[in-house]
């Protein structure tokens, strides 16, 4: 019995697609190459932006001939995409053929909903779950570990899904990633430790007397052996001095930050719920820069947020120039239904937020160029 996996989405995903590798290897499936091979094939969806449904929708929908083939074959989705109950729903009254649709909590139960199939389809979204200790999980990504320190996200900016779909934060207990960190290294296999998070800063604030994201770090660099640690994502407003400090003392650690700005103008950083402002930002940046020169930093930002007009526009690529970043990813702004910023008035047109991006990973292109110069 063979499996095959689609993941979309972050690294989170990536990473959750290897504990669903786990689970299926226990239960005795093989991975395969080619999903036309496939006895069961699981879609592991993202939410972030509406292209991400779209593409599911496109490539769910292309499996009908092959399930006409093959009666037995299983369909599995899951993710955040499907954590929303009405898009579930949608999948499956859409596709007939789709067996099993379940969201991010529900992972750990994977195995139960296979083994019960044959008895019909079965959606089920829980609401809510904490992190399972137990999940099996197959490395997938070459000399890279992800190892995830905590899941959801307590923010709600305006324009995120992600809260709604991960729920809030909960931190893993220090003793696990660190027992987790060490037989992977190990294994000798694994050279870089990748720590996930959604706002991996504020690791540790939901454990009472339980270390902070700096300690944790610390903590990690103590383990022997021949590694690279880096982390992702980081949040401006809970990058503290002592997370840089480390960073800057610590030859394990990559001097390395994702620190996603989202766009240059104060009124839509307030609008997006973001608690910075572009100085505060700029200073964070400084910090960065005095205390680890040589550190890559790079960013994301959406264009086109509800009402931007032009010239805010504009202080989103002047502040591109400014930091001179390494690299960054622009994206148009997506409305997410449930999110606070999908009911604003002056959503932008198609058309505008298309120049926009444009214009901006034009100068994305320039910024590579100096920066692989570098
Ligand atoms: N529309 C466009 N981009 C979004 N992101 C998050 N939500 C949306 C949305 N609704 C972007 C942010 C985030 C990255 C992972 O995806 O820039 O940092
Ligand atoms: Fe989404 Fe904001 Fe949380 Fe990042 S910090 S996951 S953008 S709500």
């Amino acid at each position: 019995m063979k499996y095959f996996i689609v993941t979309y989405g972050c690294q989170m995903n990536v990473h959750e697609s290897e504990k669903i590798a786990g689970i299926l290897e226990k239960m005795g499936y093989e991975c395969c190459q080619a999903r036309e091979e496939a006895d069961i094939i699981v879609f592991n969806t993202c939410a972030i932006r509406e292209g991400a449904e779209d593409r599911v929708f496109g490539n769910v929908g292309n499996l009908k001939k092959q399930k006409r083939k093959n009666k037995d074959l299983i369909i599995v989705v899951c993710g955040c995409m499907t954590q929303k109950s009405q898009t579930a729903q949608k999948l499956l009254n859409t596709f007939p053929f789709v067996d099993i649709v379940i969201g991010t909590f529900n992972l750990p139960k994977l195995g139960l909903y296979i083994e019960a199939v044959k008895k019909g389809r079965q959606l089920e979204i829980l609401e809510e779950g904490d992190i399972d200790e137990t999940l099996p999980y197959k490395r997938t990504s070459g000399d890279n570990a992800w190892v995830n320190i905590m899941q959801g996200c307590n923010n709600f900016c305006t324009y995120c899904i992600v809260p709604y779909v991960r729920g809030r934060e909960k931190s893993r207990k220090a003793e696990n990633i660190l027992k987790e960190i060490k037989e992977t290294v190990e294994t000798g296999k694994y050279k870089k430790i990748t720590l996930l998070g959604q706002n991996v800063n504020s690791y540790g604030k939901d454990i009472e007397g339980g270390l902070s994201f700096a300690q944790l770090l610390k903590e990690i660099c103590k383990i022997e052996g021949d590694f690279k640690v880096s982390f992702m994502t980081s949040h401006p407003k809970d990058l503290t001095d002592d997370v840089i400090d480390v960073i800057a003392g610590e030859d394990k650690i990559e001097k390395y930050i994702h620190l996603p700005a989202q766009s240059g103008n104060n009124r839509i950083l307030k609008m997006m719920n973001r608690s910075y402002t572009r100085e505060k930002y700029l200073e964070i940046i400084d910090k960065i820069r005095k205390k680890i020169p040589d550190c890559r930093i790079t960013s994301d930002f959406i264009v086109g947020f509800p009402s931007e007009t032009e010239e805010e526009f504009e202080d989103t690529m002047s502040l591109v120039e400014k930091v001179k970043y390494d690299s960054i990813f622009a994206f148009m702004y997506s409305p997410r239904e449930g999110t606070v910023a999908s009911k604003m008035e002056e959503q932008i047109d198609q058309d505008v937020k298309n120049k926009r991006v444009n214009k901006l990973l034009a100068l994305e292109k320039k910024l590579q160029r100096e920066s692989d110069k570098k």
